[in-house]
């Protein structure tokens, strides 16, 4: 298939180009590098180097004998977008090209404005232009399971069914937010739904949960690897515990720590991308699809990055810290449906244990660029 990824410099992004790739799917993307920018922007860096672009396509065309096509542009620029996916005709679009941190968006007015219009502008210049130039496309975008809140007892795949004068109805769950960021991936499913319905267009919302890790098949070579943050606003929990053990600081636990999320490793997530990708929707259907393989704790995940750190001989120990997040601290009812990746064949390839391992390793080898400070909240959302 041709299959053509926006944002294909971020972390999961890369990785998916890489895997579809060694599948033999013909890979393009774009990206504008904001990722880049606005991690610089928090004076933080990936802890695993990242390459120019042009350095990544070289080491691409060595492991798979083509030259990917690459298009720095904005994606909220529909004209640009236009002349690409003239040129691509892709099979499939993945659209992963947007500001994905709820803290972020959180931090102040410009930085959630910046969300607004990065996130929903771009997926409506995607609606728009898949409309005019490849209506047989599908869209695969990866939307988060915060759409959901996480305050509620009974969270769906997509829809639900409900009962009114003794009529059945199946109607979406209602979509709702937990930072700026989150309400921005929920008016993304409005307007997906509705441009599936009046267009006719075929789309994957994927509710993704937290992706972890940094292993995969096709990283075996040091200039191949994706990016890995830690900084508060795009490093996720689990990679912040790692660096903070590594350098020997008592892991900050937000509030109680008995926040529920739904958790996946890397290599499962582009597992299940990938899957999507190669059983799509019927032309007209939004297909909701919520992608995680466990609900842990934030204490679960603490505890379990100490036990690992100990057999590297870290000994650290946990700091439950003022929450800087307005957020439900104990929502142990929360236990979302996901069946609709297992119908598809998905099964989990790894476990926590060895994903946590494994980030020790590269978070050690790459020691020399955590910086201490940006392991410490400043955003307050408050
Ligand atoms: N990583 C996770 O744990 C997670 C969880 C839930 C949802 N998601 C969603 O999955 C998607 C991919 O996540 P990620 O962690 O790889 O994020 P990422 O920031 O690493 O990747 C997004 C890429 O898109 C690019 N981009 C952003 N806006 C753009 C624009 N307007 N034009 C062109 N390029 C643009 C960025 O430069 C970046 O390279 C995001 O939409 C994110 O919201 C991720």
């Amino acid at each position: 298939m041709k299959i053509l990824i926006l944002g294909i410099d971020g972390f999961v992004g890369w990785t998916l180009a890489l895997h579809l790739a060694n599948k033999g799917h013909k890979v393009s993307g774009v990206d504008n590098f904001n990722r880049r920018k606005w991690v610089k922007s928090m004076q933080s860096q990936s802890v695993t180097p990242i390459p120019s672009m042009e350095d990544r396509l070289n080491v691409f065309f060595k492991h798979f004998g083509y030259r990917l096509n690459f298009y720095h542009i904005n994606v909220i620029n529909p004209l640009l977008l236009s002349d690409i996916f003239k040129k691509e005709k892709p099979d499939c679009i993945v659209h992963f090209a947007e500001q994905p941190s709820a803290a972020y968006s959180m931090k102040s007015v410009k930085s959630c404005l910046e969300t607004y219009k990065n996130n929903i502008l771009g997926t409506l210049s995607v609606l728009w232009n898949v409309k005019k130039h490849c209506p047989k496309a599908h869209i695969l975008h990866a939307g988060t399971m915060g759409v959901y809140s996480y305050g509620l007892p009974f969270t769906p795949e997509g829809d639900f069914e409900i009962e009114i004068d003794n009529k059945k109805l199946t109607i979406p769950y209602p979509k709702l937010g937990g930072s700026f960021y989150h309400c921005t991936k929920s008016c993304d499913a409005i307007n997906l739904e509705f441009g599936s319905k009046v267009w006719n267009l075929k789309i994957t919302d994927v509710h993704q949960g937290i992706i972890y890790g940094i292993r995969s098949e096709e990283m075996n070579d040091d200039n191949l690897l994706t990016r890995l943050d830690i900084d508060e606003s795009f490093g996720t929990v689990v990679h912040r515990f790692v660096a903070q053990a590594v350098l020997k600081m008592p892991l900050t636990l937000y509030g109680k720590g008995y926040q529920k999320r739904g958790f996946i490793p890397l290599s499962d997530a582009v597992q299940c991308f990938t899957l999507l990708l190669e059983n799509p929707p019927k032309q007209g259907e939004y297909r909701v699809v919520n992608q995680f393989e466990n609900v842990y704790t934030i204490t679960h995940v603490a505890n379990k990055v100490i036990q690992i750190a100990n057999e590297f001989g870290i000994h650290v120990g946990k700091s439950n810290i003022k929450n800087p997040r307005v957020e439900l601290e104990d929502n142990y009812w929360y236990n979302p449906i996901h069946r609709e990746l297992k119908r598809l064949g998905y099964r989990p390839s790894t476990t926590l244990e060895k994903e946590i391992r494994y980030l020790f390793k590269i978070m050690m080898k790459f020691k020399y660029r955590i910086k201490r400070e940006v392991l410490i909240p400043r955003i307050s959302w408050k």
